[in-house]
């Protein structure tokens, strides 16, 4: 018997009843637009690495996106039953194996590394593309990219927590103080909700951490708003940042940074304290620090007035010509082609329920929105602009489950005819009924 695998650049997988990574998917791999020079990816990466500059930090990539369960999801204390685990929010290659769902994949590597005597950097930044199952819409696309950023402190043992403290606040003090108004109502811990960690933190060395992450963060984005600003032709809103609460697995305490930005608070950050256990286990018991995670596609819309997501993925010269390194200009829309919009109605097999996850007996297919994107997505590729849940209603009498979704089709580089639209819609009422077991209404 033939052994199916999954071939990634060469290397090779086994496949099994994890696998549900599409070769549409794998095909971006390759791609790696974020090294591509004068693409608005690799500019808005160079722009916040200035900020985090050697011999401190040393700024990496990860081009290979193919990682354990235990290095994007064990290692970072995910407990069993997250969703994140889950294969309608995360492409396997096996159960095993995934695409990393966050650039967090490579912290424990990355700590392990700074224990190399060798290596004088105190932290580092690195850029990678991230992979999640996802809504198709303007904002979001199955593969986008990730910076992380973490910042290491020494604490060797009979080091006192005030003396800890104090040489955080030492480096605190040579952040650039900026002008800008930032909202932040929260104490630095909450009892319940971000804890400190207190069988290795002292509260004051956690106050320093935070407030050196905090600074840190603000300045760079002073930094981007402040050369986007430059580039606008119409005068903009000062900056208004806001810090609040937030919670991940392997930080505590845990923020999130927003930005104010024409009229929306927009959440462009994460970050936090990092796990003293993570580190520990990583080899560096002997420090304390924080770490970040950012997505590069929402501050670049954000600076460029990029308006569509797949734009990134764009080769047109229409697109691409309008971007060099070191300069923030305003994306001139090119055309926008027309829309063309198409509704599909179906039942649900009987025994399986929207919303659920979980598994039906009797070969009944569990519906899940993001499989039904996925589906959409193989068959239109990028021609397919958002996807919405329009109607929802459940038989009175049969008690059947009915949904129906409205499906945008439009192309950023050509007027799609009706002939194309109409034989991808046809693949996706097909693919819907043959591989997830629903009736077509
Ligand atoms: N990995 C987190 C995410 O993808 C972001 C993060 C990174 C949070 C590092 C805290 C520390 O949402």
């Amino acid at each position: 018997q033939e052994e199916k695998v999954t071939n990634v650049e060469g290397k090779a997988y086994p496949t099994d009843h994890w696998t549900n990574a599409p070769p549409n998917i794998l095909s971006h791999v390759q791609r790696r637009i974020y090294l591509q020079e004068n693409h608005p990816l690799h500019l808005t990466r160079k722009l916040i690495e200035s900020q985090f500059p050697a011999p401190t930090y040393g700024n990496y990539t990860e081009s290979f996106p193919v990682v354990s369960t235990e290095q994007n999801f064990d290692s970072l204390g995910f407990p069993p039953d997250h969703p994140g685990r889950s294969r309608t929010d995360t492409y396997y290659l096996n159960e095993k194996t995934v695409l990393r769902t966050h650039t967090s994949a490579h912290q424990a590597d990355y700590f392990r590394r700074m224990n190399n005597d060798a290596n004088k950097e105190e932290g580092y930044t690195v850029v990678a593309d991230v992979y999640r199952r996802d809504a198709i819409d303007r904002s979001h696309y199955p593969v986008f990219h990730q910076m992380e950023g973490a910042r290491l402190w020494e604490r060797p043992e009979g080091m006192t927590a005030t003396e800890s403290a104090a040489r955080i606040w030492k480096d605190f003090e040579k952040l650039p103080s900026h002008g800008v108004e930032v909202e932040d109502p929260n104490p630095v811990t909450h009892p319940v909700r971000n804890p400190l960690q207190s069988k290795y933190h002292s509260q004051e060395e956690v106050e320093a951490l935070v407030a050196h992450l905090k600074r840190t963060l603000e300045n760079v984005f002073v930094k981007i708003f402040s050369e986007a600003s430059k580039a606008a032709n119409t005068p903009q809103d000062p900056l208004k940042l806001r810090w609040v609460e937030a919670y991940f697995p392997f930080t505590s305490p845990s923020l999130e940074l927003e930005v104010f930005w024409q009229g929306d608070w927009l959440e462009v950050l994460g970050c936090g304290v990092i796990k003293q256990d993570l580190l520990n286990n990583s080899g560096v018991p002997g420090r304390i620090g924080w770490a970040f995670g950012l997505g590069l596609e929402r501050i670049a819309m954000l600076l460029f007035n990029i308006p569509d997501i797949r734009l990134f993925w764009s080769t047109d010269a229409r697109f691409i010509s309008q971007f060099s390194d070191g300069k923030i200009v305003q994306f001139q829309p090119f055309s926008k082609y027309p829309e063309c919009y198409k509704d599909v109605a179906f039942w649900l097999s009987s025994a399986s329920t929207s919303g659920t996850g979980a598994s039906a007996a009797g070969g009944a297919v569990p519906f899940h929105d993001n499989d039904m994107m996925e589906i959409v997505r193989n068959c239109a590729k990028d021609i397919v602009e958002d996807v919405k849940l329009v109607d929802e209603f459940v038989h009175p009498k049969t008690g059947r489950k009915s949904l129906c979704y409205r499906i945008n089709y439009r192309s950023l580089e050509h007027t799609l005819t009706n002939k194309e639209v109409n034989d991808v819609h046809e693949k996706v009422r097909t693919s819907l009924k043959e591989s997830m077991g629903v009736e077509l209404r």
